[in-house]
Parts: structure tokens; C-alpha cells; sequence
């Protein structure tokens, strides 16, 4: 904790040393989870040039930065965590550098001295085995189990564990990238890709939008790639790319209704990778390519939300950036907005409703454990990491600050406020004042009615806050009550949604025993459910309620997928146990090392196990 503090107030004190200028570091917020100094020198363009070893789980190459300087006397300094550096030039020559100390969140400095007339400077460097952004797959955790898999998460400051760079949204440049790797695979990146590239083991890419780091993405391994629509289709490994593209057929219908609403989509195709199991998160907005988990692959689109969701940030989060990690709400609440938008124009009123209800459900639900200073909008993460920012707050609460704006100054003028939004943004990384600024000037005119600063700044909700109901789930809870009530009660399984069936679940008590658990399971299979969310919550029920038949179903369960959104729940549920905790060390011996570094970090958080370092 003491260390990043004072860690970045090192920095701050160097910089401020070599430039007796106030400058715009007054103005400019600094991004506590960067030892960059963007304000005197800035990196708008990175080119790549890596080979991808398998074999040591490495990329070895070199990072070529162009520079903007600002200040002609100011050092460049740049994010690293974990890499060696072999050599750095500037300007064609060799260029003097030293490597910071290691602080446990942020990584170490890379501080370069700059000949006067330099406008680049090029790094020869390689990852360790260890980087947290990447997951290096051996076989058998692929579903072909026959070749290797390399995938990167750069979201939220891991882009420096496999690129010096300045690791903060509020630096963007293009990049473009040559990446070698064995033969018979393909790379795709967070860039324009050729689904007819020729498989040769040589790829180069060129992203021509100015994105922030956390945007630049990689992943290599045995991929076919299915078209969808004109402008999107999907990459997966050859046994699931046609359940993949199945499954997403609605994706072009999804970006058609988010142009309508928001205006044209600036990055050329859209398509999806879907990714081993192990893959830490959901979904990742990487540009022009979302990064998937394949729990969403149900077979019947119930969880295409998340498409939505990825889909959504094209606009919010790839086109106006939250500038750092406080910010983030700027990102997500916006999202989940849009992404509920799309679902309503692409499936209907009735589904958007039952989505949103189920958030506000779940925020609620996680708000209770939360302390109040995590439930802020607006929230403080100085001496954290931003990962731990990641709760339903900045989603959930985010998108119903946003749906409250739309109630009280309604939808059309609402929806025309947030067009002119993208637009005067895009390309462009904000703070939350910002997006104040602008909200008052072009939205609120100052009306004092509104409680703007309890959204962002108070935990808990305003008392205004929506509530977001479906007609749908009344019939569903009066269903739940039933079978809580009456441990025998026998009728026809309801033909439901998935999203019926979690507000069935939930809205059923906590402390139902195993005796009504087992009759659940016999009138409606949970444990063997496909449906990832569905089994989610049931096999939390089954930890609570000690239902043990759920167990291998468990194991299984932790042991074959990564998503932190499902491992964090189910283990911090066993934990609560002394027997449950021993169960949970088991497995966890077990799973740990096919979990991504992030996941890693997470769960040996909750473990109470060796110091989470990331
Ligand atoms: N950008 C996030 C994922 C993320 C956030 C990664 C912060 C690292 C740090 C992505 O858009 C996201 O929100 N994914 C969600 C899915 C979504 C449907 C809520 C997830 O992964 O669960
Ligand atoms: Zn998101």
C-alpha cells in the first residue's frame, strides 16, 4: 500500500526536478496507476515486432515508440512489470536506462534519457513467463487439445507486463505489429484482421485509431474464422467455431441497432474470438475483435447480452475512454446503458426489463458486502489495484445514473444528449468532471434538482434511483414462493427464459435446506443445467445449502473454467465453512494452474494464500 504511494510520489518529485514549469500537470489529472509522464513526453505510436515462444513462454522482440515531446528536457519514462530489457536506442544511437524499483501493484519505471533531436525510441525486450496479462495454454486446456494457445488481457494495467509502454487510458496512439509464431497457427490482435490471412506463422497488423493501451490485445492458436454478417463474424478454435457463430448470429442486427441509436461504427469489422475456458472475464472490448469467454455459448443466446455489452463499448470506453481507473464507471455504467438499449431494440421491452431488474438485483445484493467507500461511483483507488475496482457499482449504479437521466429528461432528448456525447469525445479519454462539465452544460443547465454529486460521490442510491420491474418475473417469484413453501409441489416445468429462471433462483430463500434443494434438482435438473449463469447460481445455493449431490458437479465446474465473475462467488462462498474452506484448498491445488494469472490473484486473495502481487 505505502509502496505505490510513494513510489509515484518518487516520480512525481523527478519529474517535477526536471521541469521547473507548473506546465499541464496541473490541469492534467495524473493517473496514480501510471509512472509515465505523458505531460512532457507522450507516445503516439507503438510499433511491435515479437516472435511468440511457446516453448518459453515468452515474446521476445522489440516495442519502437514515437514520441510527441513536449518538454525537450524532460526523460521519457515508461509502465513495465516483469520484463527484461536487453537494450534501448534513441534516435538510431544507444540510449542510457534505468529500471525503477518494483512496486508490488504498479510494476517498476523504464526511465529513458532522450538525445535532443530524438522522436523515437526503440526497446529490445522480452516477458517473463510470469506475465500477468498473458495466459500461455498448454494442449490439453484448448478444446482441440492438440496445439498451443497464447491469449493477452491487457484490461486493466497488465498492457506493460508484455509492452513498455505509458500504461494509461489517457495516452492513446495507433500501433501497428509484425508477430511471428509457429507455423500453424494464427495470430489476430485488437486491429484490423484479414480473415483470409494466409496461416504462415507471419502476421503484421496496423491499428490506425488512436486507442489507450489497455486496448491493445493478442492472441495466437489454432483459430478458423466464420463470417456472421458483411461486417462481422467470429474466430474459435475449429470444434467450436460453428456453435460460435450460431450463437451470434443476431451480432450484425446488434450493431445495426447501435448505430441507429448512437451513430456509425469507426472500426471497420466486428468480430468475436471466442476463447479457451480459462479465460479470466466474460467479454473484452478489444477494438474491431472481442476477446469471449465460451460460457456464453448456451446454445440457445440466452447470454448474448455480454455481445451487446462488448458490442456497446465501441462507443462508450474504445471511442470516449475513461482517462484513469477512477473513472471507470464512465466505461461500464455507460455501457451496461447501451448494451440494454441494443437488447431492447434487437429482442424487445420484455427482455431489456427482466436484464435490468437483474441487475439492480444484483447490485443491491453485492452493495450489502461492499464497504461504503467501494460503493462509490466516483471511487478512490489510490494504493490499489484497479482491478479491485471491478464490482457491479461502477455497472450497475453507473447504468441506472444514466436511466434516471433518461426518466426525468426523457428518452428522445436523453438519446440525443448521448449521440453528441460520442461524437464530441470520440478519440478521446475523459475524467468524470468532464463528463460533469459537459452533462450540465448540454443536459442538466445547472437544475439543482437532480442529485448528480450523490450519485457520484455517496455510497449506496440516491433515493431516486430506478427500480427497474418486469411483469414477467412477478409470475416467476409467486412460483418461487410456492416451492419454498411446499417441499412436494409438483407441476409442469415452466417453459422459461434463462433469465426467468435466475430471478427463480434468487428469489428463492436463502436457507432452503437439502431436502428441497434435492426436489428442485429432481423437477428441474439444475446441476447438469448447460447454461453457465443458470449452474452459477445453483451451485452457489448448493454450497450454502450443503446439497452435496451438487458437489462433483462443483468441481468439475471450478475446475474446467477461469471466469473470475463465477470463481469469486464460489469460493468465497466455501470459504465461509471450515470444512467448505478445506474443500475449497482442494480443488484450488487442483485448478490453480489453469487459471489465468488475474483469476490467480483473485483467488489467492480469498484463499488467504502466498501475497497477491498480480
Ligand atoms: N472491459 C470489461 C472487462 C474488464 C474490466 C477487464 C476491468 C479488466 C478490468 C468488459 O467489457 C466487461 O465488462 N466484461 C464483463 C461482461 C459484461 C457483460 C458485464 C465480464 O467479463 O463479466
Ligand atoms: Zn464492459
Amino acid at each position: 500500500m505505502k509502496g505505490i504511494v510513494s513510489a509515484a510520489a518518487a516520480i512525481f518529485c523527478f519529474l517535477a526536478a526536471s521541469c521547473s514549469k507548473p506546465t499541464a500537470m496541473q490541469n492534467a489529472k495524473r493517473d496514480i496507476h501510471s509512472f509515465s509522464n505523458p505531460e512532457q513526453v507522450r507516445v503516439k505510436h507503438l510499433d511491435l515486432d515479437c516472435d511468440v515462444l511457446f516453448d518459453k513462454r515468452i515474446l521476445k522482440g522489440t516495442a519502437t515508440l514515437t514520441l510527441d515531446r513536449r518538454d525537450g528536457a524532460a526523460p521519457l519514462v515508461l509502465d513495465t512489470r516483469n520484463l527484461t530489457i536487453e537494450k534501448v536506442e534513441a534516435g538510431g544511437a544507444e540510449a542510457k536506462f534505468s529500471l525503477g524499483a518494483t512496486d508490488p501493484i504498479l510494476g517498476a519505471p523504464l526511465t529513458i534519457s532522450l538525445p535532443a533531436n530524438a522522436a523515437t525510441v526503440r526497446i529490445t525486450y522480452s516477458t517473463s513467463p510470469e506475465a500477468s496479462a498473458l495466459q500461455w495454454l498448454d494442449p490439453p486446456q484448448t478444446a482441440g487439445k492438440k496445439r498451443p494457445f497464447l491469449f493477452t488481457q491487457s484490461q486493466a494495467i497488465h498492457a506493460r507486463s508484455w509492452i513498455p509502454l505509458q500504461d494509461t487510458p489517457g495516452v492513446r496512439m495507433t500501433y501497428s505489429a509484425r508477430v511471428r509464431t509457429p507455423k500453424d497457427l494464427l495470430a489476430v490482435m485488437s486491429a484490423p484482421n484479414d480473415p483470409n490471412a494466409p496461416r504462415n506463422g507471419e502476421y503484421s497488423f496496423q491499428q490506425q485509431q488512436a486507442i489507450p493501451s489497455y486496448l491493445i490485445a493478442l492472441a495466437v492458436g489454432d483459430l478458423q474464422f466464420r463470417p456472421i454478417g458483411k461486417r462481422t463474424g467470429v474466430y474459435a478454435e475449429p470444434s467450436v467455431v460453428d456453435r460460435a457463430a450460431a450463437e451470434f448470429s443476431d451480432t450484425e442486427k446488434m450493431l445495426e441497432a447501435a448505430e441507429a441509436l448512437y451513430g456509425p461504427y469507426r472500426w471497420g469489422r466486428y468480430d468475436l474470438l471466442v476463447l479457451p475456458p480459462s479465460f479470466p472475464f466474460g467479454g473484452m472490448e478489444n477494438p474491431g475483435l472481442t476477446f469471449a469467454t465460451p460460457t456464453i455459448l448456451a446454445g440457445d443466446k440466452s447470454l448474448v447480452s455480454l455481445v451487446a455489452h462488448e458490442l456497446a463499448h465501441s462507443w462508450s470506453g474504445n471511442l470516449v475512454t475513461n482517462a484513469t481507473w477512477a473513472d471507470f464507471w464512465l466505461n461500464e455504467g455507460f455501457t451496461v446503458y447501451v448494451e440494454r438499449r441494443i437488447q431492447e431494440k434487437v429482442y424487445g421491452r420484455a427482455r431489456e426489463e427482466m436484464e435490468a431488474a437483474l441487475g439492480r438485483q444484483e447490485l443491491e445484493r453485492e452493495m450489502a458486502k461492499l464497504p461504503p467507500a467501494d460503493q462509490i461511483l466516483h471511487i478512490d483507488l489510490k494504493g490499489r489495484d484497479p482491478d479491485d475496482g471491478v464490482t457491479s457499482v461502477p455497472y450497475e449504479k453507473g447504468t441506472l445514473l444514466l436511466r434516471s437521466l433518461e426518466e426525468k429528461y426523457v428518452r428522445e432528448k436523453f438519446d440525443a444528449f448521448l449521440r453528441q456525447y460520442f461524437d464530441h469525445f470520440a478519440f478521446q479519454s475523459i475524467t468524470t468532471e468532464t463528463f460533469v462539465d459537459y452533462l450540465q452544460t448540454n443536459l442538466l443547465h445547472r437544475d439543482t434538482q437532480f442529485p448528480l454529486e450523490e450519485w457520484l460521490s455517496k455510497p449506496g442510491l440516491p433515493a431516486t434511483a430506478p427500480r427497474p420491474t418486469s411483469g414477467a418475473f412477478e409470475k416467476v417469484a409467486a412460483e418461487a414462493k410456492r416451492w419454498a413453501s411446499n417441499p412436494s409441489s409438483r407441476s409442469p416445468k415452466p417453459a422459461w427464459t434463462t433469465q426467468e429462471w435466475l430471478h427463480f433462483l434468487t428469489a428463492l430463500p436463502p436457507d432452503l435446506g437439502p431436502e428441497k434443494m434435492r426436489n428442485l434438482d429432481r423437477a428441474f435438473s439444475f446441476t447438469q443445467s448447460g447454461n453457465s449463469e443458470i449452474l452459477d447460481e445453483w451451485l452457489l445455493m448448493a454450497i450454502r445449502n450443503r446439497y452435496t449431490p451438487a458437489y462433483p458437479r462443483l468441481e468439475e465446474f471450478l475446475t474446467s473454467v477461469g471466469r473470475r465473475k463465477y470463481l469469486k462467488p464460489l469460493y468465497e462462498e466455501l470459504v465461509k465453512t471450515p470444512d467448505g474452506r478445506e474443500r475449497a484448498l482442494a480443488i484450488y491445488k487442483k485448478a490453480r494452474p489453469g487459471y489465468h494469472p488475474i483469476a490467480v490473484r483473485t483467488i489467492d486473495g480469498i484463499l488467504g494464500m502466498a501475497k497477491a502481487t498480480g
